[in-house]
């Protein structure tokens, strides 16, 4: 069945996840999260898959965060909590152990931002322009980005981003550590593609070994780091 709000295309291990709303700057709806919530649960369960590539479609946008048309739309807020639990999105991106890689172009906002914070890699375009535009509407990011966006680029520059909404270009975001490379737009997807090949090289086991080593250390103390890695498997003998 194809999905209403995304495009999803799978090749020789590499997955291709395309947000499709181009006319709305690929605003994250609810048949977006939905279509999300199920390519990404079967990019889980699919052992074809090695790794996922992270797309907005149109020449405007990665995504311009959650879609303003739908707040405060959900019968009640019970109920769309409750939606967020049975579906949680973010916690199946953050829980995959498959390498993620978002190639961002265009505005990447709220949402968009938070949903490109869930990937490992960050390959933005020189148009690429990033921010978090919750605080002026009276929210929070909430979709893990006030948790992992100060773990990405540190505690004052998460914040500024946070409270100003001031948005940044990709050569500052390159400076601050939120995106790893930064080249021509034009060039964006084929050097997207190519870094997922350099991984896909790799046997995928050790792939996943080195994720998990990350980012479960990345939440403890430094010893018990060093114990965790010294629990894993492919380690020189
Ligand atoms: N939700 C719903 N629709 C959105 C959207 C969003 N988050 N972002 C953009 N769109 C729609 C616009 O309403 C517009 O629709 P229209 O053509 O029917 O008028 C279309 O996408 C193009 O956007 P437009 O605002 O005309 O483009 P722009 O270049 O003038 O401005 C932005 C681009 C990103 C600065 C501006 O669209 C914007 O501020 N979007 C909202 C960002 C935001 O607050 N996101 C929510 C975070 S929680």
């Amino acid at each position: 069945m194809p999905f209403q709000a995304l495009i999803y295309e799978k090749a020789e291990g590499l997955a291709w996840v395309t947000l499709n709303r181009p006319d709305r700057l690929n605003a994250l709806n609810v048949q977006m999260r939905d279509d999300l919530h199920e390519v990404v649960s079967a990019i889980r369960d699919d052992p074809d898959v090695q790794v996922v590539i992270f797309r907005g479609a149109g020449e405007r946008a990665f995504c311009a965060g959650a879609d303003l048309t739908e707040f405060g739309s959900a019968p009640s807020p019970v109920i769309a909590r409750q939606v967020r639990w049975e579906r949680d999105l973010w916690g199946l991106l953050l829980g995959l152990s498959k390498p993620l890689i978002a190639a961002v172009h265009g505005h990447c906002l709220g949402s968009g931002l938070e949903l490109a914070l869930t990937c490992d890699l960050r390959v933005a375009a020189d148009d690429a322009r990033f921010g978090l535009p919750e605080a002026g509407l009276g929210i929070i990011p909430a979709a893990g980005g006030s948790q992992i966006l100060p773990r990405v680029i540190g505690r004052a520059r998460g914040l500024d981003l946070m409270l100003t909404g001031e948005v940044i270009d990709a050569p500052e975001a390159y400076q601050t550590g939120l995106v790893t490379r930064v080249v021509p737009r034009p060039e964006l997807f084929r050097q997207a593609e190519a870094i997922a090949r350099l991984i896909m090289e790799r046997d995928q086991a050790v792939v996943r070994a080195a994720k998990e080593a990350v980012i479960r250390g990345l939440d403890l103390p430094l010893a018990e780091g060093l114990a965790l890695e010294a629990t894993l498997k492919y380690r020189q003998p």
